[in-house]
């Protein structure tokens, strides 16, 4: 079973020509609302992958669905509480080349404490995995008890911010990173040549594997000397809020299978290249079947 500690947030969409200019006020041309926040996408993607998540998570009364959605796709929502505050929510412009621009609202994410670290510590098994975004509260606390208590962490800094420099970040056993999250990280300009990045990752945190996103130039699994690289499939994107939580959940759920490096990646990148061809986060994450028939299509032979 993993622990997947993370945010569960109301994402408020509107499509707009393109992302709001400084002092401009823009019409979008539709609205809507649905379930997202990087940590229930990835409990999301995972489930629907097939693997065992428990997700730990925090949301308003008021939106007991979203908890509810997570159930029924497979998650273990037991240590999601329902509380009297308002829950996380993100406003997201998404224009017409699929490109977005997110405003958070943390909301009852912030609320975590150290009666739930310790719960979550004396609840997974050493060995057991622990899985947390940057979207949540008190993650240096969480991050060292969870390495005391010999879990593997499996950590995906984003929204990036100053404050994760700050983190116990070599006691992670795996890193998921973009671009400019693995800039951020380096100190390295952010065009740098993805060798150099993964360069740069390994000399800061030698002993921690890392799975370098990197959109339309695909990802690298980079652990020691080992490097696999997993090229991106050419497909059209409407949208591409969530393709990093479901490339994550699918690489998780193949890792907890066994499956090779290799296949962890080409699965994690089917689930996500079929993800940003619909909209929504959570709503745009794929079942498994279907990233199967993916695979095995005669496009990719
Ligand atoms: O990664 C996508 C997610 O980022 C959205 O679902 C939104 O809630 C923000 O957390």
């Amino acid at each position: 079973m993993l622990h997947n500690l993370g945010s569960i947030n109301l994402d408020h969409f509107y499509r707009v020509p393109h992302l709001v200019h400084p002092g401009e006020t823009l019409a979008s041309r539709s609205y809507g609302v649905g379930l997202g926040g990087k940590g229930a996408n990835q409990s999301l993607a995972m489930a629907l992958a097939g693997g065992q998540v428990c997700h730990w998570g925090r949301l308003g009364r008021q939106d007991a669905w979203a908890r509810d959605r997570l159930a029924r796709a497979g998650v273990d929502v037991s240590h999601v509480e329902l509380v009297d505050e308002a829950s996380g929510h993100a406003i997201i412009q998404v224009d017409d080349h699929g490109e977005n621009a997110i405003i958070l609202y943390p909301g009852a994410n912030h609320g975590f404490t150290r009666r739930h670290r310790d719960a979550l510590c004396d609840a997974a098994r050493p060995g057991a995995w622990l899985l947390v975004q940057n979207e949540c509260n008190a993650l240096p606390e969480l991050l060292e008890c969870a390495h005391r208590h010999g879990l593997a962490i499996a950590f995906n800094p984003a929204p990036m911010s100053d404050t994760v420099l700050e983190l116990p970040l070599d006691a992670c056993t795996l890193l998921f990173v973009n671009r400019g999250e693995a800039a951020w990280l380096t100190g390295l300009p952010e065009e740098s040549d993805a060798q150099v990045l993964l360069e740069g990752l390994h000399a800061r945190l030698p002993r921690t594997a890392t799975v370098l996103t990197l959109g339309r130039e695909g990802a690298w699994y980079q652990s020691g000397e080992e490097r696999h690289f997993q090229p991106a499939l050419p497909v059209e994107a409407v949208d591409t809020t969530g393709a990093g939580d479901t490339f994550i959940g699918y690489f998780l759920a193949a890792m907890q299978e066994r499956r090779s490096i290799r296949d962890c990646l080409a699965l994690a990148a089917h689930a996500a290249a079929l993800g940003v061809q619909r909209p929504g986060a959570a709503d745009s994450i794929p079942p498994r079947d279907e990233v199967e028939r993916f695979l095995a299509s005669p496009s990719n032979a």
